[in-house]
């Protein structure tokens, strides 16, 4: 193949992780004008190397997420206004103010206490499924984790829980012929959510409880209580960050494990490796392929000139397989360390509030999983997401020989 061929958009990504064309781009064009016809025009500059992944991600003040949004397909003005009450399309000075509301929820202090918790969970999520023997890993393991722990947190209740995993699969996955939605229900799914956290504000208004939303609601910004919106923003982008990303990554390090039983078969003797294991699986399987950022003004990046307005997006996965940081990237070494991988982000301002939180879960459940179930093997093909901005797969069926739940 050669860069004529260098396709990064949807199709590309429902059957496979295109390592091909990374390795290409790294190596010929790290920072590569990618066209694009019709409402994603004019196209964007792909960022494929570590080291520039880490450039464009720390410089705020160059490249913004304010401006144009996160993702690759400019919103429309109504959206744009909409994305911005988030933290993911805020720029500093406005970010910080924002990001230190929730950063209390998040702490590695916090974390530390519901380590206890989410450890319980995945014992009972793997209790639920042992006697089957054959399972979708997706529907009853992988997406049980992060939609219990975020929901808890954010005061959802226990009987609504399917309901929110539901309207954030429609919202996110309108892509994806899986999910069977048009842009329609998408936009359906936003409105019912607002609605649902609407409520839940006013409850929270009169009878606060110790959860993230109760935070958020007797917050201040500037002297200012949080708008309405303000706040369906936060509930919306926590539930779809909290979920989406940590039930793909679950789903790819379980693949990841299977596939290398010599691995596998070092983390069952020796479990002191679970710590580097999940950075692996992280560095792997990286459930988010890109953000984009817009060019506040002219730049020049690795040598290329980028004009103020240009679209810049940038490849975690490609950044992850870079062989000038990793040795032997393609090699699934649960002892590699140091692992300077970049799926929670390159660094800065926006790297991700729920690293911690989703290192804690991952490494619970997967190693919840291996340990219970030690054959687990994969049946048959996973099914990928058809996307360019997740990384997913929306099933994968699991055989394992079956073994009694345990006394808790
Ligand atoms: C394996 C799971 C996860 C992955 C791969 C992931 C990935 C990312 C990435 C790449 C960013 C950087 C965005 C940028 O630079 O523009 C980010 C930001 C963010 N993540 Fe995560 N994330 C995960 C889990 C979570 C969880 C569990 C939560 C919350 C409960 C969360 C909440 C957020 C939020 C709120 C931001 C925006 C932060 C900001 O702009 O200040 N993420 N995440």
């Amino acid at each position: 193949m050669d860069l004529r061929d260098v396709d990064l958009m949807e199709d590309t990504w429902s059957t496979r992780v295109p390592h091909d064309t990374f390795a290409l781009l790294r190596r010929e064009a790290p920072v590569f004008w990618h066209d694009l016809e019709g409402e994603k025009a004019p196209g964007f500059w792909a960022v494929t190397r570590h080291a520039d992944v880490r450039t464009v991600s720390r410089d705020t003040a160059t490249y913004s997420s304010e401006a144009m949004g996160t993702f690759i397909a400019d919103p429309t003005p109504e959206g744009l206004a909409l994305m911005r009450m988030t933290l993911l399309n805020m720029d500093p000075p406005r970010h910080n103010r924002y990001r230190r509301l929730v950063n209390r929820g998040f702490t590695p202090r916090m974390i530390r206490m519901l380590q206890d918790q989410i450890e319980a969970r995945a014992r009972s999520i793997v209790d639920a499924v042992c006697e089957k023997g054959e399972i979708d890993l997706v529907a009853e393991v992988s997406a049980e984790m992060p939609a219990q722990v975020i929901c808890d947190m954010l005061g959802v209740p226990g009987e609504d829980r399917g309901q929110i995993v539901e309207w954030t699969n429609t919202m996110v996955g309108f892509d994806d012929p899986y999910w069977r939605n048009t842009p329609e229900a998408g936009e359906l799914a936003a409105a019912q959510i607002y609605a649902y956290c609407d409520t839940l504000v006013e409850q929270r208004r009169t009878d606060p409880r110790d959860d993230i939303l109760s935070v958020l609601v007797h917050a201040e910004v500037d002297g200012e209580r949080l708008t309405h919106d303000e706040l369906d923003m936060f509930f919306v982008v926590l539930a779809v960050a909290g979920n989406e990303t940590t039930r793909n990554l679950i789903t790819h390090s379980v693949q990841a494990l299977v596939e290398h039983p010599g691995a596998r078969d070092e983390l069952l003797a020796d479990p002191d490796l679970w710590d580097t294991a999940v950075e692996e699986c992280l560095r792997w399987g990286a459930s988010i392929h890109n953000f984009r950022r817009t060019a506040t003004c002219d730049t020049v990046l690795n040598g290329q000139q980028i004009k103020a307005g240009d679209k810049v997006v940038v490849y975690y996965l490609s950044a992850n397989f870079d062989e000038d940081v990793f040795e032997d990237p393609f090699a699934f070494d649960v002892r590699r360390d140091p692992n300077d991988h970049v799926t929670f982000g390159g660094g800065g301002e926006h790297y991700c509030l729920g690293a911690n939180l989703a290192r804690v879960e991952i490494k619970a459940m997967v190693r919840e999983l291996f340990t219970r179930l030690p054959d687990i093997e994969v049946v048959g093909e996973p099914l990928r997401m058809r996307s360019d901005f997740i990384n997913g797969t929306n099933r994968m069926d699991v055989r394992f020989t079956p073994q009694p739940a345990s006394a808790s």
